[in-house]
């Protein structure tokens, strides 16, 4: 029964596939008639253990648990990966089936826009912060489209994101609140393999080599982290931070230090919450990852 969500029962064959608008509406309504809660996981597939850590936070908050799979090409500029973006269907779906996901949401690029689409949301706010935004021009505005397509195509009462994209958390919690989308934004802690490096799609592209200097990042990132809450200024600890990173061979594209709910630069600690961000390439792979300080 594609068309419907499971009923929860255990060693059932895996999630419904939904592909097409009217066959999700169905399968939502029945649930949201019985009263049942619905939760939304959104990602671009090619799944991992930070995806499955919003899906656990989503199963434990929501009856239902819908995971939308769909690489955005909005979100890409001409130059990024969209047609190299791993692909990995299959075990997607088999990892979901662990986790009881009642359905994948996984609609054709024609589906979700259709021919003559024409309307976009260009997010301000957090998402001029200078950051993300300042190397990717459109990114946010091709996040924030396909965002509130699926919020408003699932209707969910929460949905998940990782603070690994900390700054698209705080874009969307933004565009949520504006325009009054009644679904709860709610933050996952990044998860990080044993040597600290943020689990990433993307780590997939690295070579043995980068891969062995690719924790640098999270090193930094607590060093300078610890510097700050010794005392130290923030532009010389910002500035050293960008030269470690640079010796291990990564090009910086920032580190640095913002409110960690405005994201707007900081003169002092005390200014804070403050959240350190950076973002550097490694040969062709582009990482990034934050922290709390
Ligand atoms: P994607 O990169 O597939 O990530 C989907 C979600 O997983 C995002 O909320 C991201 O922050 C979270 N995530 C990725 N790695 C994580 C980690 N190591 N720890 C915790 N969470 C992690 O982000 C996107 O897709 C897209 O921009 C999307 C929101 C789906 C819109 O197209």
């Amino acid at each position: 029964m594609p068309q419907s969500l499971h009923s929860g029962s255990k060693g059932r064959a895996g999630p419904a596939v939904i592909r097409t608008i009217s066959a999700l509406r169905n399968a939502l309504s029945r649930a949201r008639g019985k009263g049942e809660s619905i939760a939304l996981v959104p990602t671009m597939g090619a799944l991992h253990a930070g995806h499955l850590a919003l899906v656990r936070l989503a199963r434990r908050r929501a009856n239902r648990v819908v995971v939308s799979i769909f690489v955005n090409p909005a979100q890409f500029a001409p130059n990024e990966d969209f047609g190299s973006y791993p692909r990995t269907w299959q075990a997607d779906l088999a990892a979901l089936a662990k986790f009881s996901v009642d359905a994948v949401w996984a609609p054709s690029v024609a589906t979700m826009y259709p021919q003559g689409f024409a309307t976009r949301i260009v997010p301000g706010g957090p998402a001029l912060a200078g950051l993300e935004d300042a190397f990717r021009p459109n990114f946010f505005a091709g996040v924030c489209t396909v965002v509130a397509k699926l919020l408003l195509q699932v209707r969910p009462d929460i949905a998940t994101f990782g603070e690994k994209d900390y700054q698209q958390l705080k874009v969307v919690t933004a565009m949520a609140r504006d325009l009054d989308l009644p679904v709860k934004i709610v933050g996952v802690p990044i998860v990080r393999e044993k040597d600290g490096l943020a689990l990433s799609s993307r780590n997939a592209y690295l070579m043995a080599s980068e891969r062995a200097v690719a924790p640098t990042l999270y090193r930094v990132l607590k060093d300078c982290a610890a510097h700050l809450n010794a005392g130290a200024p923030i532009a010389t600890t910002l500035a050293e931070g960008r030269a470690q990173i640079k010796r291990a061979g990564f090009v910086v594209d920032y580190l640095e230090a913002r409110h960690a709910e405005t994201l707007a630069p900081i003169a002092a600690l005390a200014d804070g919450p403050v959240r350190l961000l950076v973002a550097a390439k490694l040969g062709r792979t582009r990482l990034i990852d934050n922290i709390a300080v």
